[in-house]
């Protein structure tokens, strides 16, 4: 999605800005533009396509200035085009606004602001903002915070805006309704930005905004107001993200590194989450033992790649506690009119924490009266402020727009959470439960079992990624990784990719099937009520001449001798497998991506961070 920097202070605005905006590119964008004022002097410079056609730009014209603003759009209303990239301008340009979000009722303003003699230049929702706040101001000159709070008041819709006017050329405006913002404090100066990362060089402390706040920065200052005028103290927080780690480390993309932080992130999880009689313990949480006494249905609410993990988590907690337990989309859930009640926990899962569409069901359950514990990954995020209890996966910034380790983490806390849940209830037998926990302590180890065979893998990819399309099985726990390896696949190879449940195969999609098919299929075996069930799917295919490639335990030779290709995993209890046998379909991705010549961190038209529904 699009992303906001602005900075104010001594320093040359325009490499601070293109520098934040870089450090943004993760999230997906089509263009983007800066705006820096030098005194009353305003200068815009804009490009579609690559940040380095900004960069090119600046070079060729450069624009001076302590105090600026830039953005990356994701075009949402109108083509990636100059006209549509931000800044945006009022009609005297002396005002330029930098939007993510999106304003609703922005077309009857629009058709207000002609009506008024307004003459528009772009086709996004985000013009009418400079424009409205320049009717403002000239209805009551000479504030221009107010001009702009004004302004604000009439708009509908979730935004976060980025403000510099050549009116009051020594100050920098920034507002939060609905969308992340935060303001970064360096040394002398300071920052906006609408993820940490664009700044994290440069500040040690933030103050994240809330939704309704607008904050007016000069030099010597920062002065944070609601919309409805009235002054609150800023919530000034420490930035404990290390600058370090949101580098590549020495990896060829940051995807990759992620996929091989997870044997650490995985035993930080436990190390947070595990307690020195082995068992899960999550006082941090405020969840009382007694309210798990008394609940009785879990939901699961998420999207994408946390969907995934959602469809695990409803697995293991119908496994384990006795609980019924349904997981969903965040983009269906709010429109099924679910009937959930105060005896309902609502598990909200997201690496972000700014999913739009996680988020509007989370108010929907809070709506409801339900509890609200969210899986995230993200401090100070949205999702974790709004919810009663928050699991924090600390993955560490995930800056490939593929979701892996955040994936990983949500799994594990999945299983830490169940077992805990499972405890409490006395749903589940305490030896089960030390067998799980021993379990998970030896996943980290299996997984790097894993990258140690990723030239294995590699080959396997390189083998199969040319055909237009691939299929991915598995039942049971191992069902979601199916879908999960599936979305990799064309999340960043572009290969068409389906996942099913690998008992659906013969209702439908065994049509599909022919001696070009690659059909991968997870059939770990360890204790799996599914795994003889899976051979039969995996016969099935074989009588078809699909091509199988199999994820299996180490010295299986039953799969090996069906399947085209197999790839090796260690056995771990089957609840905890699909955290071990993702991975594999993680580089498998990977590879294909790698040898189809794709821009693997950033894939075409998606964004890290889905802001709008
Ligand atoms: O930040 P979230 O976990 O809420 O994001 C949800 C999805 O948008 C995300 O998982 C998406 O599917 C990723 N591109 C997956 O790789």
């Amino acid at each position: 999605m699009c992303g906001i920097v602005g900075y104010i202070g001594p320093r040359a605005a325009a490499p601070l800005l293109v520098e934040g905006l870089r450090n943004l590119e993760y999230r997906g964008y089509d263009s983007a533009g800066v705006a820096l004022l030098d005194g009353g002097t305003l200068s815009v410079r804009k490009r579609v396509g690559r940040l380095s056609n900004l960069e090119d730009a600046l070079a060729t014209e450069p624009a001076s200035g302590r105090l600026g603003i830039g953005h990356t759009r994701w075009a949402t209303h109108g083509e990636p085009s100059e006209a549509n990239s931000h800044p945006h301008l009022d009609s005297r340009n002396r005002i330029a606004v930098v939007h993510n979000g999106i304003i609703e009722n922005y077309a009857e303003l629009r058709e207000e602001l002609k009506a008024r003699g307004h003459v528009f230049r772009s086709e996004t929702d985000t013009e009418v903002i400079p424009r409205l706040i320049e009717e403002e101001l000239r209805a009551a000159p000479g504030d221009f915070a107010e001009a702009l709070r004004r302004a604000i008041g009439r708009l509908r819709g979730a935004f976060a805006l980025g403000v510099i006017t050549a009116d009051a050329p020594e100050a920098l405006f920034a507002v939060r309704e609905g969308s992340p913002l935060i303001v970064g404090l360096g040394e002398g100066e300071t920052f906006i930005a609408s993820d940490v990362p664009a700044v994290l060089r440069h500040v040690r402390r933030a103050i994240y905004l809330r939704d309704g706040e607008m904050a007016e920065i000069t030099p010597d200052r920062v002065r944070v107001r609601r919309l409805d005028g009235t002054e609150v103290r800023p919530d000034t927080q420490n930035v404990d993200l290390n600058p370090e780690a949101a580098e590549r480390a020495g990896f060829e993309t940051f995807m990759l590194k992620e996929i091989h932080e997870q044997p650490r992130v995985i035993r930080q999880l436990l190390k947070t989450y595990v307690g020195p009689d082995d068992r899960p313990r999550f006082e941090s949480l405020g969840l009382s033992p007694d309210y798990f006494q008394i609940l009785r249905r879990v939901m699961i609410v998420s999207c994408g790649t946390a969907y995934h993990a959602g469809i695990y988590g409803r697995l293991l907690f119908e496994n384990l506690t006795g609980l019924a337990a349904e997981a969903d989309l965040g983009s269906e859930f709010r429109y099924r009119g679910p009937r959930i009640e105060k005896d309902t926990l609502v598990i909200a899962v997201s690496q972000s924490g700014e999913t739009a569409d996680t988020l509007a069901s989370v108010r929907l359950a809070r709506r409801k009266k339900c509890k609200i514990l969210s899986i995230c990954n993200v401090r100070g995020s949205s999702l974790a402020r709004e919810s009663d209890a928050v699991l924090f996966t600390d993955a560490g910034p995930e800056i490939g727009v593929a979701s892996t380790k955040a994936y990983t983490a949500q799994l594990t806390s999945f299983a830490l959470l169940a077992i805990h849940v499972g405890l409490l209830r006395e749903e589940l037998d305490p030896a089960r439960a030390a067998e799980l926990i021993a379990g998970l302590r030896a996943v980290p180890d299996a997984i790097h079992y894993v990258l140690d065979r990723k030239e294995a893998i590699r080959a396997v990819a390189d083998k199969h990624h040319s055909g237009p399309s691939s299929m991915y099985l598995g039942r049971k726990f191992n069902f979601p990784t199916a879908l999960e390896g599936a979305l990799k696949n064309k999340e960043i190879s572009y290969q068409h990719a389906e996942g099913y449940a690998a008992g659906e195969l013969k209702h439908g999609p065994i049509a599909l099937i022919n001696e070009y098919l690659p059909v991968v299929c997870v059939c770990t075996r360890t204790r799996d009520e599914v795994y003889e069930k899976t051979l039969s799917n995996l016969k099935e295919v074989e009588a078809r001449h699909g091509r199988i490639i199999a994820v299996a335990n180490d010295g299986d030779t039953t799969v090996a001798g069906l399947a085209e290709d197999t790839l090796y995993v260690p056995e771990v209890p089957e609840e905890l497998s699909p955290i071990v046998n993702v991975v594999t379909l993680q580089l498998l991705a990977y590879y294909a991506a790698q040898a189809r010549g794709t821009d693997i961190d950033k894939p075409r038209n998606l964004a890290k961070s889905v802001t709008v529904e």
